[in-house]
C-alpha cells in the first residue's frame, strides 16, 4: 500500500495507569508530550483498580489532548494521523483512549493506527536521536515492567518472535508485592531500590528460580514466597529497619542475577537466529533499577552485546512510543479500520502483525 499520510502524528496511551498524549512530526521528532500518572488514585488500594483507571483516563484525556496539541502549536486540522494503544491492557482504559483517537480520526478524516502497546515498547529504541546509530533490526528486547516480563527477537516492524517470558509474575509485580510486605507502599519498585541501597545483599541467600536452566523463561513466585517467609519471622510491625534493608537488598540481587542469567540465554538464542544481532534493548519500569541495569550490562558484555535502555521516561508507559510505533506502521502504509476493537489480550507474535498473513 502507498504511504499516503502526511503531517504530525498524535499518540494516545491509556492501557494501564498512565494517561499520556504526544505529538511527533513526520521524522519522529517529539513536538509535545504529557503524562499523567494515576499513582495517587490507586495508591490507597495498593494496586491498579481497573474501573478507577478507566474513569481517571476519561477525566484527564480531553484536556490533556487539547493541552498537548496547543503545546505542539498545532490545530487538529494540521494532524497527519492518530494512533492509540489498542491493547493489550485494561479494557476500560483502552476503550477510552482508542475511542477518543477514533473520534478525532473520523472528524478530521485521518488515518487511524491501533497500536499494540508491546510493539510500542519494542520499537521505542528506534526513536531518532536516542541511540547514535539508531537501533537497526534485528535486536533483542527484554521487556521488564509491572505487567510484562518477556524476551523478544525484534526482527522488523510487526515481526516479533517471543523467545521466553514469565510463567507467573512479572518482575515489577514481584517488586511491588515484596515492597508491600515491607510496608513500602505502592508502586514499590523505586522505594524498594532505595531501601536496598542501605542493606547487605549477601545476608539472605534467596532462591534464583530457573537460574542456569535452559531457555529464557522467568519465574518469581518461589522467590516471593521465600522473601515472605523471611519477613514473617517477625511479628507484624516488629521487622527492624536494618533487617528490612537486608531483605530488600538480597531480594533485588536475586532478581538482578535471574534477569542477567535469563537474558544471557536469550542473547545466545538471538545469535542463533540472527548472527548479526548485537543489541540488547531493555525497556519497562524495572529497567530504571540501577542494580538490574548493571547486571544486564555485564551479561551483555560477556556475550558481545551492547545493552541499551531508553531514558526512564520512555521506558515507562508514555505516548511518545505509541505515536512512534504508529509512525513506523504508517511509513509502511499500514493503518487500521475504525472498527478495530480494543483487545485486552494481544500477543506480540500473533500472525498478521506484519500484514503478511491474514
Ligand atoms: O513500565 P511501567 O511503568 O508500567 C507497566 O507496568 O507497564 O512499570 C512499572 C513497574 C512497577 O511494578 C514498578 O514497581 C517497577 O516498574 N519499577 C521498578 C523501579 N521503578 C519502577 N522496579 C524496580 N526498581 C525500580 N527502580
Ligand atoms: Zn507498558
Amino acid at each position: 500500500m502507498a504511504n499516503s499520510f502526511r503531517g504530525p502524528v498524535l499518540g494516545i496511551e491509556s492501557s494501564c495507569d498512565e494517561t499520556a498524549t504526544a505529538v511527533l512530526d513526520e521524522s519522529g521528532r517529539v513536538l509535545a508530550e504529557a503524562v499523567h500518572s494515576q499513582e495517587r488514585e490507586h495508591a490507597p488500594f495498593g494496586g491498579v483498580v481497573p474501573e478507577i483507571a478507566a474513569r481517571a483516563h476519561l477525566a484527564a484525556l480531553p484536556h490533556q489532548i487539547r493541552a498537548t496539541m496547543a503545546k505542539a502549536g498545532l490545530t487538529f486540522a494540521e494532524l497527519g494521523a492518530v494512533a492509540a494503544s489498542a491493547g493489550p491492557g485494561l479494557i476500560g482504559g483502552l476503550i477510552v483512549g482508542s475511542q477518543m483517537a477514533k473520534g478525532i480520526a473520523i472528524a478530521r478524516r485521518l488515518p487511524y493506527v491501533a497500536v499494540n502497546h508491546l510493539e510500542a515498547h519494542a520499537l521505542t529504541a528506534r526513536l531518532p536521536g536516542l541511540l547514535p546509530d539508531g537501533a537497526p533490526f534485528p535486536y533483542l528486547l527484554l521487556l521488564i515492567s509491572g505487567g510484562h516480563c518477556q524476551c523478544v527477537a525484534v526482527e522488523g516492524v510487526g515481526r516479533y518472535v517471543r523467545l521466553g517470558g514469565t510463567i507467573d509474575d512479572a518482575a515489577g509485580e514481584a517488586f511491588d508485592k515484596i515492597a508491600k510486605l515491607l510496608g513500602l507502599g505502592w508502586p514499590g519498585g523505586p522505594a524498594l531500590e532505595k531501601l536496598a541501597a542501605l542493606g547487605d545483599s549477601s545476608r539472605h541467600d534467596f532462591p534464583r528460580p530457573l537460574m542456569r536452566r535452559e531457555g529464557c523463561d522467568f519465574s518469581f513466585s518461589g522467590l516471593k514466597t521465600a522473601v515472605a517467609r523471611a519477613v514473617e519471622r517477625y511479628p507484624a510491625g516488629a521487622l527492624p529497619q536494618s533487617e528490612a534493608a537486608d531483605i530488600a537488598a538480597s531480594f533485588q540481587r536475586a532478581v538482578a542475577e535471574v534477569l542477567a542469567d535469563r537474558a544471557g540465554n536469550a542473547m545466545a538464542m538471538m545469535r542463533a537466529r540472527s548472527p548479526a544481532a548485537r543489541l540488547l534493548v531493555v525497556a519497562g519500569g524495572v529497567a530504571s533499577n540501577g542494580a538490574i541495569r548493571t547486571a544486564l550490562t555485564q551479561a551483555a558484555d560477556a556475550r558481545g552485546f551492547q545493552m541499551v535502555a531508553p531514558p526512564v521516561r520512555l521506558c515507562t508507559d508514555n505516548a511518545v512510543m505509541v505515536a512512534w510505533a504508529g509512525l513506523e506502521r504508517l511509513r509502511l502504509g499500514w493503518t487500521d479500520g475504525i472498527g478495530f476493537a480494543p483487545r485486552p489480550r494481544w500477543p506480540l507474535d500473533e500472525p498478521g502483525m506484519d500484514r503478511t498473513v491474514a
